[in-house]
């Protein structure tokens, strides 16, 4: 990890944007030097993007932080914003969606359908008894039904809870219970690397813990056969026969618009909150500043699952608030061939592609002749979102998608942060490969050391937030002292992110990963403390830890070290085929994300004399380094154990 970072901060390339982009970019190098100025101003004038029913008495009231709350006073719909207002302004024949099926079907779905299935699945909603503040989860593949039924319930005011497809029945049930939801809306399955994938057993074995769920609406999507209970309806039989009219009601700026939950270092995830107005306007600005974003002629794709915050803040509600039209895609990648997306962006003329790191490195592994079998002409700008991304990954995506001449934003944000807080702006930044480069207009973030003071340029630490943003979280569900601990105790008035960053010597930010002991996986946030839970509840498992170990495709992977019971054969061919049991209990248990790359049996795991695994040791045992300091560990003989034992276990 040092040399690969100590490689990134030499890293002095510099790409200035295009000049004819520079010249009819959206925004200039001004906003900067506006929000500067006036930072609740410029946020008062983004806001006006939107349709307010009600102006604001206030932008910001943080007269109790870390509790805030923006544009207080005023009131919106979210859906009205992201549909009616567009239909009413005669755009309703423009094309909100191109879906795309794995499979190959399509479909094309304009403002004024979307409108439509809108209205109906609110009223539908509505039907079935929920109303204002309740909680609906959401379980859906990526069918254009997720992004209706979250349209549908900001436009009642149902707080959504959209649980990622591939999450297990255990997680969905810790979620549901979490937010007592009263409905899952969920589909019969998806198709995912060719063939149907089942969604709707899943559900039906979390509900068995879950009283507060009183109806499930079900997709119909692959077709399958489905076990079917008194609770369950159809989606076509409930939505689709429901009225096409609904009348938006105003709701006030602070409203809790959904709950998406992250996991954290404990094994509990964190339901993240985030509520209606400020979000929508960060969510609105960031897409039209760091896309360029030209609803007219461009075409957009965000290839993230709507599972995630990236589908919530930049396939439904940022771009669909701009009046958007976009590419929606179900499947994966290399289904049925490697070219798959780049059959998609040739196809639809795709201008704007947003996409994550780990897919990048794996479009490099598949080779650079792939994409040049496409015509990708139609591309202007290109993003990425996740993790940070390599120099080598940036280069090799401005040379084989972008023609290298495209611009690159790498865009630094949060589920926590709802929006992008830290990204060039492709019409004015000299974008560096590997850098987020500096914090949006309006937003406040910085580079602290141990003590939250300011590094100087050159100087390493923690990356933090100094002032609150339209989008931030507003607390975590149900638990606002854990929301105090985790983001504002670590210093005095700043928000940590939970990211070590470094300055570099002209005032650049570089991401360097989490500080903490989450792991990002293909983009995604596992926490060890939950893999290590999923390895102990097998009954061969005494003891185990979870580390995230570098990973050239994956960005970090799931290396575990496991102690089995005494009574336990693990020797030779049992212990062989115990790691492979272990690695699908935890599949099972977390869902295939989380499924560790490797699994090792020790004898002992290295321990701090206050018991504290040493995470720090394994991970050099894990990236085959030579350990590092050993003098606090309680049994230091347990070292050299563990990497005696190292050979097998793949
Ligand atoms: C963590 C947040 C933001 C939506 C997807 C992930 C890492 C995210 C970048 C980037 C470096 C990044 C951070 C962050 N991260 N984007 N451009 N450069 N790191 O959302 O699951 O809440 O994860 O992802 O470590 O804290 P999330």
């Amino acid at each position: 990890m040092s040399e690969a970072l100590a490689n990134l901060l030499n890293e002095t390339r510099q790409f200035p944007p295009p000049a004819a982009l520079a010249a009819n970019a959206n925004v200039k190098a001004d906003a900067y030097a506006e929000a500067e100025a006036d930072r609740l101003g410029f946020w008062e004038r983004q806001a006006r993007r939107l349709t307010w029913t009600k102006e604001w008495d206030q932008v910001l009231d943080w007269s109790n932080p870390p509790f805030a709350k923006w544009f207080v006073g005023g009131q919106l719909n979210v859906a009205y914003n992201c549909l009616d207002r567009h239909v009413e302004a005669g755009l309703g024949d423009r094309v909100a969606i191109h879906w795309e099926g794995e499979p190959g079907d399509t479909r094309t779905i304009t403002y004024a359908e979307l409108h439509r299935l809108t209205c109906q699945a609110a009223n539908a909603l509505t039907d079935l008894g929920v109303v204002a503040g309740d909680r609906v989860a959401i379980y859906l593949p990526m069918v254009p039904e997720a992004a209706v039924a979250m349209l549908a319930c900001a436009r009642i005011g149902a707080t959504h809870s959209v649980v990622f497809g591939g999450f297990s029945a255990e997680s969905l049930t810790n979620r549901i219970q979490d937010a007592s939801a009263k409905v899952v809306i969920t589909a019969d399955g998806g198709f995912r690397r060719g063939k149907p994938s089942a969604l709707k057993p899943t559900v039906d074995e979390a509900l068995a813990n879950c009283p507060s769920i009183e109806h499930v609406l079900v997709v119909r999507r692959t077709g399958e056969e489905v076990a079917w209970s008194e609770k369950d309806r159809w989606w076509h039989e409930t939505v689709e026969t429901a009225s096409t009219v609904h009348t938006a009601q105003p709701f006030d700026a602070e409203h809790p618009l959904f709950i998406l939950y992250t996991s954290g270092t404990t094994a509990r995830p964190k339901g993240i909150l985030h509520t209606t107005g400020g979000y929508l306007t960060q969510t609105a600005y960031t897409t039209h500043a760091v896309f360029d974003l030209k609803p007219e002629t461009d075409v957009y794709w965000c290839t993230a699952d709507i599972g995630w915050v990236t589908g919530h803040s930049y396939i439904v509600y940022g771009p669909l608030a701009n009046g958007a039209t976009q590419v929606m895609y179900e499947g994966t990648p290399d289904t049925p061939h490697k070219g798959r997306f780049w059959e998609i962006v040739d196809r639809y003329g795709v201008t704007i592609l947003y996409t994550a790191p780990t897919l990048i490195r794996t479009m490099m592994k598949w080779g650079e002749d792939i994409p040049a079998q496409h015509d990708l002409s139609s591309l202007r700008l290109l993003g990425s979102v996740g993790e940070p991304i390599n120099p080598e990954a940036w280069i090799w995506y401005r040379q084989h998608v972008g023609r290298g001449e495209l611009p690159i934003v790498d865009t630094w944000w949060q589920t926590e942060t709802g929006a992008m807080m830290i990204s060039p702006l492709p019409g004015v930044t000299e974008a560096k490969p590997g850098s987020a480069m500096t914090p949006l207009p309006g937003i406040s973030a910085d580079v602290v050391d141990d003590q939250g003071q300011s590094v100087p340029n050159g100087g390493g630490g923690y990356l933090v937030l100094r002032e609150p943003w339209p989008s931030m979280l507003r607390t975590i569900w149900g638990d606002d002292n854990r929301f105090i601990e985790t983001y504002w105790s670590r210093f005095e008035g700043m928000y940590f992110a939970g990211d070590g960053a470094k300055r570099d010597d002209d005032g650049h930010i570089w991401l360097l990963g989490r500080v903490d002991d989450v792991m990002l996986v293909s983009g995604h946030n596992i926490s060890t403390t939950e893999v290590e839970s999923a390895l102990v509840s097998h009954p061969s498992v005494a003891e185990a830890a979870v580390v995230g170990a570098t990973d050239p495709t994956t960005g970090q992977a799931i290396v575990a070290f496991a102690i089995p019971r005494g009574t336990v054969d693990a020797s030779g061919e049992a212990g062989e085929q115990l790691i492979a049991d272990l690695r699908n209990h935890v599949a099972r248990t977390l869902g295939p994300i989380a499924k560790p790359r490797q699994i090792m049996l020790v004898p002992e795991l290295p321990k701090t004399r206050s018991g504290k695994i040493m995470r720090r040791l394994l991970r050099d045992v894990a990236e085959h380094r030579s350990l590092g300091d050993v003098t606090t560990l309680q049994d230091s003989s347990v070292m050299e154990l563990i990497s005696s034992g190292m050979g097998g276990g793949k």
